[in-house]
């Protein structure tokens, strides 16, 4: 797959999605269906968006014992999404039975990658709540290395780590960077961001974007400063 941003449509009705969709008229960005959508309209909101002509990265983070991943991985199956995800923590036992659940008769699957680590996740609350002591990047590299070797296809991490994921897992192993800001827009709770221009020159596969596009004054001019920023 090539490099593409990824437009996190946290929306809490398909009426706001579409509504924001619908400004779209010379594109048709790679969407990101996240809990928050998903659970608000059901596996119909991700038919509707594809039937549009989107692709769809479907980040529901599944975490679970390795049967029950399995099995809702198989109904995910159905939907025909690009990508989905789980997380790392869930172990390499979880995301085996992910792709096993995931691959359909004709051996076809969506792309499965693994959360590292939230980019909303520092080094201090990894230590204080998850009582994880070690450096947040290495924990990062670590949780990579067990998708990789597990079957996934890449991560979710921070575009701070894209580089040192691809040394450790291979160049073909996707990052998928969220926490990507503008240099002059907020934060938020996204705690270790980047531009997109600094993602792109970090070797970020795909960028994930949600509120500095949603939420911006001109959604559509935003979008295509990012695609500019990382792609060009
Ligand atoms: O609005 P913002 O650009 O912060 O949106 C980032 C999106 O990426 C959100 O939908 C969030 O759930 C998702 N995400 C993340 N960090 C991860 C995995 C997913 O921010 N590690």
């Amino acid at each position: 797959m090539a490099k593409d941003v990824i437009v996190a449509c946290d929306f809490s009705s398909a009426e706001d999605c579409f509504r924001f969709l619908d400004r779209f008229s010379e594109e048709k960005p790679f969407v990101k269906i996240g809990m928050e959508l998903y659970y608000a309209e059901g596996p119909a909101i991700v038919r509707e968006i594809k039937r549009r002509g989107h692709k769809i990265f479907l980040d529901l983070k599944l975490h679970d014992i390795p049967n029950t991943v399995g099995k809702a991985m198989a109904v995910l199956s159905h939907l025909d999404a690009d990508i989905v995800n789980l997380h790392a923590a869930g172990g390499s036992n979880m995301m085996k039975a992910a792709i096993e659940g995931l691959t359909r008769p004709d051996g076809s699957r969506p792309l499965l990658i693994a959360v590292t680590q939230l980019t909303s996740t520092d080094q201090n609350i990894m230590e204080s709540e998850l009582l994880i002591e070690k450096p947040l990047e290495d924990v990062v590299i670590a949780y990579a290395q067990n998708a990789a070797s597990s079957g996934l296809d890449g991560v979710v991490c921070s575009p701070l780590e894209a580089g040192r994921v691809h040394d450790a897992c291979g160049a073909g192993f996707l990052t998928v960077t969220p926490g990507v800001r503008f240099a002059d827009g907020s934060a938020g709770d996204q705690k270790r961001v980047t531009t997109p221009r600094k993602a792109r020159e970090l070797g970020a596969d795909y960028i994930v974007v949600g509120r500095p596009i949603t939420q911006a004054d001109d959604p559509t001019a935003a979008y295509r400063k990012c695609v500019k920023e990382f792609l060009e």
